[in-house]
């Protein structure tokens, strides 16, 4: 147990986390520099094209320290985009340390910050290291003074390494040996292992991935979910080097999965605790606190004969992301589908790509809403998650809504940029402190203006160098009313939106131009009005047109007459048909480019 050292490495996207841990497997051996071609810690596909971290990974790999020793270290990797947030205190969960990685040219940013205070209120032991020192515009003093200045702790010792070019990296593993404390527990008391990650692998059911706090796993013998009560033979335990390496046991401290043929796909939480049933812990491993989703949207399958397909891929998705929420859905006009909460907009978008790609689902989704809190006339309070629920008008006392306390870190250059699409957002500023050349500024926000389209908006608003991070503060009255989107005279309850009563008209307006564009044309006219009530604020017309769009080639082009049926057979993909109107999945979404 002296020679395990387990550790997270905490880093803002982009500033090199991975190509630092890579490093480290380079440097330990654990694979040849032909495997090395592949970053391995972000092992999904999607992760590796979007080059964001999502699952928390673990690796063990075996470190010969300059004292002769050999340690064994487990490197838990954790996200950094600030939709996962309760990935990342999970991950730290079973870490005695925390390497905070920090760009030496970008320098410290609000989510390295906010992730850093969950590792220190752990009581983890937070290592720095400056990384990036072979940019030419890395300034690794004034970063220092960052670290100790934003998030408070001593950087006074800080290394300062490039994971490019293995510069510093061999000091890292020295501190980590030097500073980060071997693990504790009981390794002759009753197992309890806690289930960071479970995941469902087609050919072994469950596997989950745990921290044993004390005691020891065998394979062969048999071991007790605690929340269930079930009991599970053991198949077998092991370590990821990043490869499955099969061991005998784990030990007190160690990292490591676990698979016990479990089939049913909640068989094993995230969160729970494993036991030996012949001697099993009177306690579990306190938990993980619970997380709510606060962003919700309608997942609807473009083929009605996928909705099972679509409920089994949910719960083996929900499994491993305790965060996603999903209740059965109806609606007249996309028909049987699931409402799903989620935490932000890219655990959204990255859930929908799952389920399309690994599930092979084509899907129709609406546009995300948050909770509303509805005061009714009789006196009822409703948390209302779709807008086509929000009662009539007349039925409505007081709607609430939910804000967010946002903080920003960004160069001074952009600070006028980002107070003025604050402000924009219905914004309310709270706070604002010079810090060297940066400005940790903060507001307070209503969130239904946050999900849509904040993030991308302040990334364009400073180039990038903005960060932030938020959090759910209260909820607050406000004057909001449901915009209605009526195709031919019927409402596609798919279509309403909750706005403020402000910026409705110009919403409503915004969203008839949008949905000209995106409906395609049809044998009739379509007409599109977006109605307060019944007040029409808004009204356009799709002209009708011969339905077969090659006719206006002439024949002629071949391949151009190809291309566009290509192109109309990639639109039908996802569309939904409404009465005699086909409308496809941009629709839907529209609402995104009009806030
Ligand atoms: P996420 O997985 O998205 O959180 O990002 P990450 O923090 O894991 O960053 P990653 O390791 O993918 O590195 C981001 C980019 O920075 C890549 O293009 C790396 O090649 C580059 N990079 C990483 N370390 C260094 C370094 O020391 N020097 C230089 N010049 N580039 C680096």
């Amino acid at each position: 147990m002296d020679h395990i050292r387990n550790f997270s490495i905490i880093a803002h996207i982009d500033h090199g986390k991975s190509t630092l841990a890579d490093r480290f497997l380079q440097l330990c051996e654990a694979l040849t520099d032909r495997e090395m071609s592949a970053q391995v810690l972000d092992s999904m596909d999607l992760e590796r094209e979007r080059g964001i971290t999502i699952k928390a990974q673990s690796v063990s790999i075996k470190y010969k320290a300059d004292d002769g020793q050999e340690y064994q270290f487990n490197i838990i990797d954790t996200p950094g985009h600030v939709d996962f947030n309760y990935e990342v205190s999970r991950s730290l969960y079973a870490c005695e340390g925390a390497l905070l990685v920090v760009d030496a040219a970008q320098g410290v940013e609000a989510q390295t910050v906010a992730n850093c205070l969950t590792a220190i209120e752990q009581n983890l032991e937070v290592l720095p290291v400056i990384n990036k020192i072979d940019l030419p515009a890395a300034d690794p003093e004034r970063v220092k003074q960052e670290i100790e200045e934003i998030v408070g702790i001593d950087a006074s010792e800080a290394l300062c390494v490039s994971a490019k070019t293995g510069q510093g990296v061999h000091e890292i593993l020295e501190q980590i040996v030097k500073y980060i404390p071997a693990p504790k527990g009981d390794p002759a008391g009753p197992l309890k292992a806690l289930i960071i990650d479970s995941w469902f692998d087609n050919y072994l059911g469950v596997v989950s991935l745990v921290k044993i706090v004390d005691g020891e796993l065998f394979a062969g013998r048999k071991m007790r979910v605690m929340s269930t009560a079930h009991d599970y033979m053991v198949s077998e335990v092991g370590l990821f080097t990043p490869k499955r390496l099969k061991v005998d046991v784990l030990r007190t401290g160690q990292v490591g999965y676990v698979v016990a043929g479990i089939k049913e796909i909640d068989g094993a939480p995230v969160g729970d605790t494993l036991t030996q049933s012949d001697r099993p812990a009177t306690e579990r491993v306190p938990g993980f606190k619970q997380i709510k989703p606060r962003v919700f949207a309608g997942l609807f399958p473009v083929d009605a004969s996928d909705y099972e397909d679509l409920r089994e891929a949910l719960a083996k998705l929900r499994l491993n992301d305790s965060a996603l929420h999903y209740e059965p859905e109806t609606s007249q006009a996309l028909g049987f589908g699931f409402r799903c909460g989620f935490l932000g907009m890219l655990h959204m978008e990255i859930v929908q790509e799952r389920l399309e790609r690994e599930y092979g689902l084509n899907l129709i989704t609406t546009a995300p809403t948050v909770i509303y809190e509805v005061l009714t006339s009789k006196g009822e309070t409703l948390q209302v998650d779709n807008p086509s629920r929000l009662p009539p008008l007349d039925q409505i006392e007081i709607i609430y809504e939910p804000i967010i306390h946002a903080d920003i870190l960004v160069p001074q250059e952009h600070l006028g940029n980002v107070i003025t699409l604050c402000m924009e957002k219905r914004g309310v500023q709270k706070s604002m402190q010079y810090l060297g050349n940066q400005v940790a500024i903060s507001f307070e926000l209503p969130m239904s203006e946050v999900v849509v389209d904040f993030f991308d908006r302040l990334k364009s608003a400073t180039r990038g160098y903005a960060s932030f991070d938020y959090n759910f503060v209260r909820n607050q009255a406000s004057n909001l009313v449901k915009l209605d989107v009526l195709i031919n005279g019927d409402r596609v309850d798919a279509l309403s939106i909750i706005v403020h009563k402000d910026k409705a008209q110009i919403h409503g307006r915004a969203l008839a131009e949008k949905m000209k564009e995106v409906i395609p044309r049809q044998m009739y006219d379509v007409a599109i009005q977006a109605t307060i009530g019944s007040h029409v604020i808004a009204r356009e017309t799709v002209k009708a047109l011969r339905k077969n769009v090659t006719a206006k080639c002439y024949g002629g082009d071949i391949t151009r007459k190809r291309k566009l049926l290509e192109k109309q057979k990639e639109g039908k993909r996802r569309m939904k048909q409404f009465g005699t109107v086909e409308i496809p999945q941009a629709a839907f979404m529209a609402i995104l480019d009009v806030g």
